[in-house]
């Protein structure tokens, strides 16, 4: 993940020095609805995928995209989670 300014993404408070990865997120949200597609996001312990992520998915929210969530539980992978959702 990367650097920049500080920017209000959507719901809560500014992300600082996210520019980039917001750019980066939203150009690849924009480009899943219309392609599809997956995108990992990973990084250490507490340097902000969550938040991140909740940017991306308010700004899919705001552009009218349904917004699946799915989490892990022990050994059972989030994808399981998702693979179980029927929409
Ligand atoms: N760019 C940022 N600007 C301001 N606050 C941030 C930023 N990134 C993360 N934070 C804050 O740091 C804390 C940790 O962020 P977050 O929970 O997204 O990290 P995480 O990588 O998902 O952590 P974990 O590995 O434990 O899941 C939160 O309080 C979050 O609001
Ligand atoms: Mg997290």
């Amino acid at each position: 993940m990367s650097g920049g300014g500080s920017a209000q993404k959507g719901a809560g408070a500014p992300l600082v020095g996210r520019d980039r990865d917001i750019e980066f997120i939203r150009s690849f949200v924009n480009q899943a609805a219309i392609g599809g597609g997956a995108l990992l996001v990973s990084g250490e312990i507490g340097v902000g995928k969550t938040v991140l992520l909740e940017a991306a998915a308010s700004y899919a929210a705001a552009a009218r995209m349904r917004v699946l969530r799915a989490a892990g539980a022990g050994s059972r992978p989030a994808s399981a989670s998702l693979r179980s959702t029927s929409c």
